[in-house]
């Protein structure tokens, strides 16, 4: 926190954005559910999905790096501006940084001025879970009770969470290279009551799983998945192949797959999809979510959810935010946009600023932001 401004530089109320921490996106899962949020969520993102179209949308601008990417993702319904600045480094976990971390911001058109910063860390990963449970609600072979979890990092537990909540799995099988991993992730999942069962290889998780969700980082071509271990009827999650040369199915794969996405421009950019010609046949969710194409069409078709994380999504999670901390405690007021009393008076807020940090001759002027005219509220 930093010190608090004179009282002739305090913040006006324009100068003032709502802002989302950690601790209080914490305090607001725990409070509300983690649970809720992620089916209120879901449901916010079903109801933009249902208005695609309303939507200004651009694949995301990645900044890529030999360790990682930095993402800005935007996106408008010409009411609400949002954006979120996400980054990518597999290798961060090596060092004791997270894998993904963001922040965002949304904003009103009308006047271009932020109407909230949030934290999107632990956003992204909500999100990201709404998101694919909501997929596979439309797409999962009706009644999937067990899921696999290849990868079982940060993301791990959000999405099991999510397919429990809104698509009703029960059981999840759990395979990380790491058995720490696997072992963080299965005390986490049993303590929310669902069945957790360890695996030694990708291919033991994916037995008897009528939902595969792959969930890995590393920033190259792997094969996660192999066709011999994708049998007929089930719903593929794929969450881990998200940028230029970093996949996790085997081709093959996605040729005996119907192939669905967020926003499909960008998919064939980051997604499954970069492995196959650019005129291969892939559906948006949204398409099916308004009945404008089918979803699952019987129960053999493989279904494969091709995520790789859309800015309407965050803009979804910003909106859902947004709305949700209004007037609570969850919000601190920031310091963040100059509001000079002439709009176009920036420069006299240096001006008065100046004033107000210069040495007072002693008996001269009250305390600091007091001190007359020159020092009127500039804010
Ligand atoms: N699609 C989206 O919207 C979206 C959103 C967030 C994250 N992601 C992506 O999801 C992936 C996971 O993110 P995270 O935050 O959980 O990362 P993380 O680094 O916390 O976890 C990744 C896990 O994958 C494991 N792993 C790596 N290679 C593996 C392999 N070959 N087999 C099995 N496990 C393996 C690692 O040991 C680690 O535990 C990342 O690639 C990230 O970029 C996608």
């Amino acid at each position: 926190m930093t010190a608090p401004a004179p009282a002739d530089l305090a913040p006006s109320r324009l100068a003032m954005v709502p802002f989302v921490s950690v601790a209080n996106m914490l305090r607001l899962v725990a409070e509300v559910g983690v649970e809720t949020v992620l089916t209120e969520l879901a449901d916010a993102m079903e109801e933009d999905f249902r208005r695609w179209p309303d939507f200004e949308k651009v694949p995301r601008i990645a900044s890529h790096s030999a360790g990682g990417v930095i993402e800005l993702m935007p996106a408008s319904d010409g009411r609400l501006y949002g954006f979120k600045y996400v980054n990518g480094h597999p290798k961060n976990t090596r060092t004791g940084h997270q894998t993904v971390t963001a922040f965002g911001v949304l904003s009103d058109v009308e006047t271009g001025y932020p109407l909230l910063l949030s934290e999107m860390t632990v956003l992204t990963a909500l999100r990201t879970a709404a998101a694919s449970a909501l997929a596979a609600r439309y797409l999962a072979p009706k009644g999937a009770r067990t899921m696999a979890m290849i990868g079982n990092g940060a993301q791990c537990e959000f999405q099991a969470l999510a397919f429990r909540t809104i698509v009703g799995i029960d059981t999840v099988r759990l395979y990380d290279v790491s058995p720490e991993a696997t072992a963080k992730a299965a005390r986490n999942l049993a303590a929310r009551g669902l069945t957790v069962e360890t695996c030694r290889s990708a291919e033991a998780a994916v037995e008897g799983a009528g939902i595969i969700t792959t969930c890995t980082a590393d920033k190259q071509r792997a094969t996660i998945l192999s066709d011999n271990m994708v049998g007929a009827g089930v719903h593929i999650n794929a969450i881990g192949g998200d940028c230029p040369g970093k996949t996790e199915l085997h081709p093959d794969i996605l040729l005996r797959s119907s192939i669905f996405t967020e926003f499909t421009p960008q998919t064939r950019i980051e997604g499954e999809l970069q492995s196959l010609p650019p005129d291969h046949p892939a559906t948006e969710l949204w398409e099916v979510i308004t009945g404008a194409a089918p979803g699952r069409r019987d129960g053999a078709e493989i279904t494969l959810f091709d995520s790789v994380g859309f800015a309407v999504e965050d803009f979804t999670a910003l909106r859902y935010i947004h709305d949700r901390v209004e007037g609570s405690s969850h919000v601190e007021m920031l310091d963040l946009l100059a509001d000079p009393d002439d709009p176009r008076d920036l420069f006299g807020m240096i001006v008065r600023a100046g004033a107000s940090a210069a040495p007072r001759p002693p008996g001269q002027g009250g305390p600091a932001g007091h001190s007359g005219p020159a020092a009127a509220p500039g804010r």
